[in-house]
């Protein structure tokens, strides 16, 4: 796919700067992104994806937000891959939090502004024939250009900021992340615990085991720790979990 620029993004330590492929329009940014391999560190930004994708399979709503992939090649990346979602939900709470905006983070992958969706996360790995090369972390955030399709505006919300501002939010959620994948996963997931908009409340979960309970606690890989209402201690590493369990 033609028509980006090239920009260049300085991260927070002064002295790196990683490439940015700017389009004005994509299929997807994570898909460009697996296209292009998992060769150098390097984000895909668009202004608008055709065909923007979720977790399981959903479409993601992509008309006047930030859609940016962020490619980690596994050579060099000291993070375990478990935790790559944890450590981009709290790149873009510490993001938000310069704008001013306190995002809580639904595990695992959305973030959340006064309880509706802002934001939605797609790790995803990057494989060739030796195996996997590297990692496509996905971010979506709706930014109020344009108004919610109605099907949408009562479960997601957005954020109102100017052209500049955009930008400036996207490429600090870039910057948020390179530093973010440097921190200990004990320092990822106290962060994820103090944002978390799950733990202490009563959650229905659906994939590999479906069922009703208290969220607890995370997992030192990431998971959701839910005390099943029958007795049973859950870890979710997988599917989903709804915050209306009734
Ligand atoms: C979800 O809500 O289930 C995850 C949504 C992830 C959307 C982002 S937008 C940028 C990147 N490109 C995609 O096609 N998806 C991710």
């Amino acid at each position: 796919m033609e028509g980006f620029e090239r920009e260049s993004i300085l991260l927070s330590d002064g002295k790196t700067a990683l490439s940015l492929y700017h389009y004005i329009t994509l299929d997807s940014t994570n898909a460009e992104a697996k296209r292009r391999g998992a060769a150098e560190c390097a984000v895909i930004l668009s202004d608008g994806q055709t065909a923007g994708r979720g977790r399981l399979g959903r479409d993601f709503y992509s008309e006047g937000g930030i859609y940016l992939s962020v490619i980690l090649p596994a050579k060099g990346l000291l993070l375990s891959p478990m935790l790559l979602t944890s450590a981009a939900a709290v790149a873009v709470c510490r993001a938000l939090e310069g704008a001013g905006l306190d995002g809580r983070i639904k595990w695992v992958n959305d973030i959340l502004l006064d309880g509706r969706k802002l934001c939605g996360i797609l790790a995803e790995a990057v494989s060739t024939g030796d195996g996997i090369t590297g990692y496509v972390i996905g971010i979506g955030v709706n930014i109020g250009s344009t108004e919610l399709p109605k099907e949408l505006s009562d479960i997601a919300t957005a954020v109102f900021l100017s052209e500049e501002g955009k930008r400036e939010l996207a490429y600090e959620i870039v910057r948020r992340l390179m530093e973010t994948i440097e921190m200990s996963p004990e320092d990822i997931l106290a962060y994820c615990t103090a944002k978390s908009t799950v733990l202490g409340r009563r959650v229905r979960f659906f994939g590999a085991k479906n069922g009703v309970g208290l969220a607890v606690g995370l997992s030192p890989e990431g998971g959701l720790i839910v005390e099943a209402d029958g007795g049973e201690t859950v870890i979710l590493t997988g599917g989903e979990i709804s915050l209306r369990p009734e």
